[in-house]
């Protein structure tokens, strides 16, 4: 077994590649030639890179594909994606195309509101803590003025601070539950040094409270942070159409229809389904997000939680035929920023946003929903025409001749072929293996 190692940090980078290759690879020299191929000859940008985080031996590409074609509101957009799995733009990019020639996606913003809290534990009398909040209030937003002062010129800030008893959950838990505007910034910084500020003031207030007891002025804080799940930070990205629209041929339409309104309807009520059918919709939210340097771990937990938020998980998607008219839509919470954090560091950050013609947050949050509807719409007409694995198979088509090592005559050889042919793996090594020995 590999010794435990001290100081990892402190080496450099080679040293780091060197004892990483020589412990936990086979071919240390094969390993070592893998990481450096991605290392970018741009040293200034490789620095750039290798300073995001710590312990960087190389750098891990995604792809960064286009989605053009989408119609928001009254604006086209060509939509950047960072995904690794194949299908995902080219079925966003179908899906922008069949809702251009139908209106378009319509969004609105339903709220901007992000959410911290400072978690403390209170043993004592309820009424007396009530009285000391209201008294410290004004001194959580007076000492926390430095951090504010920008925010607020900008006209963001603090919007409420809420004391909240949660002792019928957890023996004297309390909470500072505290709502924020942080405008074009994810605010998680901003929300964070406002907590802990909150957090100091609130300890050092109550110790001279002269109301308290001397158990009661012992508040202990827990800790204070921001919270990822944003249910009133929330957007709303619509579809519609005259159901005989929907395809060529208006006995189809119909059919089609009825078949999509099924699929909501099942993923509605059926918690497997729906965790598969929003994972779709995440495959659209993700990629663009990654893109504009946006933290996707944050929109998942909060945008998974806002699915169960009726106490069982469900679809994120909904879909009607009212009046002949079918409609599609999403509403989704995302906190989201377009200045702050990677934003203007990652220089293909950057780029994106400029394609997306520099969105402000809110913007973003209106494009990010639409390409999560735009994915699931795709998905789903997909499931329920042709099944998914033919679109699927015909884009995975060239990873698998990729892996097999097909050369560029191969692969052109093979996508023809498999233009008219059904492209299961079996049948693309089948097919494969006999161009070969031809
Ligand atoms: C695959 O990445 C996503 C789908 O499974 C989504 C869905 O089933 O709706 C196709």
């Amino acid at each position: 077994m590999t010794k435990p190692i001290q100081g990892f940090s402190k080496l450099t980078k080679e040293e780091k590649i060197d004892w990483i290759v020589s412990n936990y690879t086979q071919d240390a020299e094969t390993a070592k030639n893998i990481l450096m191929r991605y290392w970018n000859t741009d040293v200034d940008l490789q620095k750039l890179h290798d300073e995001f985080i710590e312990n960087t031996i190389s750098n891990y590409y995604l792809p960064l594909g286009i989605a053009p074609n989408f119609l928001i509101n009254t604006e086209l957009y060509a939509i950047p994606m960072a995904i690794e799995e194949s299908s995902v733009v080219a079925a966003a990019s179908k899906a922008a195309k069949f809702w251009l020639d139908r209106g378009g996606f319509k969004t609105t913003i339903l709220g901007t509101e992000k959410i911290g809290q400072v978690h403390f534990m209170f043993s004592g009398n309820f009424n007396k803590l009530n009285t000391f909040f209201k008294y410290v209030e004004p001194k959580l937003r007076s000492e926390a003025a430095v951090i504010t002062r920008n925010m607020e010129k900008r006209g963001g800030g603090i919007s409420k601070i809420e004391l909240r008893d949660k002792t019928a959950e957890l023996a004297n838990y309390y909470q500072l539950h505290c709502t924020f505007e942080t405008l074009d910034a994810m605010g998680a910084n901003f929300i964070n040094s406002c907590l802990e500020e909150f957090a100091k003031t609130f300890k050092k207030e109550a110790l001279c409270f002269a109301e308290f007891t001397e158990e009661e002025k012992d508040i202990e804080i827990v800790m204070s942070i921001l919270s990822n799940y944003v249910p009133n930070c929330l957007v709303r990205a619509e579809v519609s159409c005259p159901v005989e629209e929907l395809t060529d041929d208006p006995t189809d339409s119909k059919e089609f229809a009825k078949k999509m309104i099924q699929a909501i309807a099942i993923a509605k009520v059926e918690p497997h389904r729906a965790v598969t059918h929003n994972k779709g919709i995440m495959n659209g939210i993700d990629a663009v997000i990654l893109a504009t340097g946006n933290d996707f771990r944050a929109v998942e937990a909060g945008v998974h939680a806002y699915a169960a938020k009726d106490g069982k998980y469900t679809s994120l998607t909904n879909a009607c035929i009212t009046d002949g008219i079918f409609s599609f839509w999403i509403e989704i919470p995302l906190a989201l920023g377009t200045v702050g954090g990677l934003t203007s560091l990652h220089p293909l950050v950057n780029l994106a946003l400029e394609i997306l013609q520099k969105p402000s947050a809110q913007e973003l949050m209106q494009i990010v929903a639409v390409a999560g509807l735009a994915q699931n719409f795709a998905a789903v007409r997909s499931l329920v025409t042709t099944g998914i694995q033919e679109g699927h198979m015909k884009m995975h088509l060239l990873n698998i001749l990729n892996q097999l090592g097909a050369t560029e005559e191969e692969k052109l050889t093979l996508t023809n072929h498999f233009k008219k042919n059904s492209a299961t793996h079996a049948a693309v090594v089948e097919a494969f293996e006999n161009l070969r020995s031809q």
